[in-house]
């Protein structure tokens, strides 16, 4: 990689050299990229992004005798959409996380293990496990209302949608969406408490609404991740409370392989040439990278938008991949409170006439969490995000507060207030990615496969199990790491794609 400086910038290279040896902590020593070292040169593979999925190809590589690559990112630290935030007035603050919180789905006995589970015990992080469907109190749009039987009648509702959607594939039957799938079975909510309850099955893990969810592919997303005898990993969800932050699993893991002169920080990439002799790539700070490789892990968000640039234009097959599939909205607003008034419970669920208005709401000011934080997160999805999002403090904790009083008729006014803006962020463009009902596997493919072999694509929206979640990003870090270096060891590059996605596309016998 010839790293020419076409205008002003700085490399920041991390100082990380026999630093976990000097018991200096990872996140330390990853902040410390002020020294520019020596520019590296010609390498054979440029990481394009350091989350999950940037970081685990890169350990990859280097488990597989590859260490020439440089990862480059346009923050000062690894974890990508793992961030953290100190919140609260002086004196109160507590970590949050803006982005993942939980561990979704452990281990069984000797089971599948979640790789993400694996890594957090590996680097001793914080966690509490979440009793998301135990430990819950109900309101609506009267204040407190016990419709826990509705709640119990919801989970069962999904369930038996997942095993329907299994039943399907075994005939060939097409995918449908969710709300369809719930009409269909006679389970379609129609009250707003069970429209809260179907809401915290649905849009509060696939970030979008049964209309705009795929049936199909959130019975696997569900199965692979929650239910062990459906080849999945646990029902347990495990929170992290590390003061470190979710990302630390990452920056500790990043410290045991990765040396200064391989990390690039601060550079946001704006565009990326390509053709079958390698690639360029440009960045706002003025460098001209070039590699042999380039993998590309940022959002399909960032893809779907205009902030990155492809020379020449991604092919038609890419395209359509890359625009299939939905960045979808996720939304926490941390408050806090002098003092805390609310249920004793871990989770409440608030049932408006208005389905997803500040429906899901959760207390981190809970004995297993932090007690006396005064702290509670709401979450909003789907096409509540953007509503929020470009509501100004002021206007936002009005609306907040007035669910809040429904709920609480006595509440103060909150101390302080945070909402992450994740669509309006250009290194991201939304939460997280969700199949529609037009979901076919084919488009999964395509999205993950590479371009004239030198340009390869992997992140969690290229997971066909787990898309979404933090292990769909590590184990497609995985999966592309292992064929970069079967590209570069034997000249194996090209992956199969469709070149047009047809009505007759199968579904993969062996999720069948
Ligand atoms: C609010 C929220 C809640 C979530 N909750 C959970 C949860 O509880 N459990 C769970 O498993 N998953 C959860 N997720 C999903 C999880 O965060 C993602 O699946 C995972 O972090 C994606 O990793 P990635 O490596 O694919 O992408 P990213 O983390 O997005 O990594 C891509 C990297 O590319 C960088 N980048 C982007 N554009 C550029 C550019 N132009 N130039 C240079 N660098 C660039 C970014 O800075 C980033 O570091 C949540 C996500 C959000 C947003
Ligand atoms: C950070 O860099 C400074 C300046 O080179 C150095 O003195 C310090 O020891 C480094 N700290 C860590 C944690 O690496
Ligand atoms: C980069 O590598 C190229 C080819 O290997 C070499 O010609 C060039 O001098 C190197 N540049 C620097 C700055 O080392
Ligand atoms: C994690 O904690 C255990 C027990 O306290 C300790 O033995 C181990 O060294 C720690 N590991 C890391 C990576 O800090
Ligand atoms: C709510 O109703 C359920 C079942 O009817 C009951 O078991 C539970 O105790 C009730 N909860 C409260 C807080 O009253
Ligand atoms: C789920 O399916 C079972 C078995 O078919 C049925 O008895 C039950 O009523 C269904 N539950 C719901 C909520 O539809
Ligand atoms: C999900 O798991 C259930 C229970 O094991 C199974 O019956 C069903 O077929 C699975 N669904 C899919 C889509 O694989
Ligand atoms: C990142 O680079 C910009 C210039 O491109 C610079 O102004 C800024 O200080 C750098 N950030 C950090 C944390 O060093
Ligand atoms: C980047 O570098 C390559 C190889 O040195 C060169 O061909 C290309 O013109 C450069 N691009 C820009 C925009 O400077
Ligand atoms: C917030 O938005 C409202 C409505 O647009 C406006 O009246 C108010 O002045 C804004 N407040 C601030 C602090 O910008
Ligand atoms: C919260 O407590 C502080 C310090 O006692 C006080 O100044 C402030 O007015 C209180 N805020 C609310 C909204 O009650």
């Amino acid at each position: 990689m010839s790293l020419i400086r076409v205008s002003v910038g700085t490399v920041l290279l991390s100082l990380l050299a026999g630093a976990a040896a000097q018991g200096i902590t990872a996140s330390q020593s990853l902040a410390n990229f002020t020294q520019a070292g020596v520019a590296p040169n010609n390498t054979k593979v440029l990481i394009l992004g350091g989350g999950m999925a940037g970081i685990i190809a890169a350990r990859t590589l280097h488990e597989q005798g590859i260490d020439d690559f440089v990862v480059v990112d346009a923050k000062t630290e690894f974890g990508g959409r793992m961030i953290q935030k100190p919140f609260g007035v002086t004196g109160r603050q507590i970590v949050v996380e803006m982005g993942p919180s939980w561990i979704q789905g452990t281990q069984d006995g000797d089971g599948n293990a979640n790789p993400v589970w694996e890594l957090a015990q590996k680097h001793n992080l914080s966690v509490v496990e979440s009793d998301l469907y135990g430990s819950v109190s109900f309101f609506d749009y009267t204040g407190p209302s016990n419709y826990s039987d509705t709640f119990t009648a919801s989970i069962e509702a999904f369930t038996n949608a997942t095993v329907v959607a299994g039943q399907r594939l075994h005939e060939n039957k097409v995918d449908m969406d969710l709300r369809s799938a719930y009409s269909y079975l006679g389970m379609a909510p129609t009250t707003p408490q069970e429209e809260a309850c179907q809401y915290y099955q649905v849009d509060f893990v696939y970030a979008q609404s049964p209309s705009q969810t795929s049936w199909l592919a959130s019975a696997w997303k569900h199965n692979f991740t929650y239910v062990p005898e459906a080849g999945g990993y646990s029902d347990v969800h495990m929170m992290s409370i590390d003061p470190r932050g979710i990302a630390w699993i990452v920056q500790a893991e990043a410290v045991d392989f990765l040396k200064t002169n391989q990390i690039l920080y601060n550079q946001t990439v704006t565009s990326i040439h390509y053709d079958q002799n390698g690639v360029t790539v440009l960045t706002a700070g003025g460098y001209n990278l070039t590699a042999e490789h380039a993998l590309v892990t940022f959002s399909v968000g960032v893809l779907q938008n205009t902030d990155v640039v492809f020379q020449p234009t991604l092919p038609d097959w890419k395209r359509e991949a890359i625009n299939s599939i939905e960045m979808a909205g996720y939304n926490k607003i941390f408050l806090q409170f002098n003092d805390t008034f609310w249920f004793d419970t871990e989770m409440g669920l608030y049932a408006d006439l208005q389905r997803g208005r500040f429906p899901v709401w959760q207390s981190l000011d809970h004995p297993d969490f932090f007690p006396g934080s005064g702290v509670i997160s709401v979450t909003v999805t789907g096409d509540q995000s953007p509503y929020v999002e470009q509501m100004n403090t002021t206007q936002l904790q009005n609306e907040v507060m007035e669910v809040l009083r429904t709920m609480y008729p006595d509440a103060p006014d909150p101390v302080d207030i945070h909402i992450p803006t994740w669509g309006t962020n250009a290194l991201y463009r939304g939460a997280y990615s969700n199949w529609g009902a037009s979901f076919v596997p084919g488009h999964v493919e395509n999205l993950g496969a590479n371009v004239d072999n030198h340009l390869w694509f992997a992140g969690e929206a290229t997971s066909l199990k787990y898309f979404g979640f933090l292990q769909g990003a590590y184990l497609e870090g995985q999966r592309v790491g292992k064929e970069i270096a079967d590209c570069i060891y034997h000249g194996s590059c090209s992956v199969a794609h469709e070149a047009t996605i047809t009505n007759a596309q199968p579904y993969p016998n062996s999720l069948q």
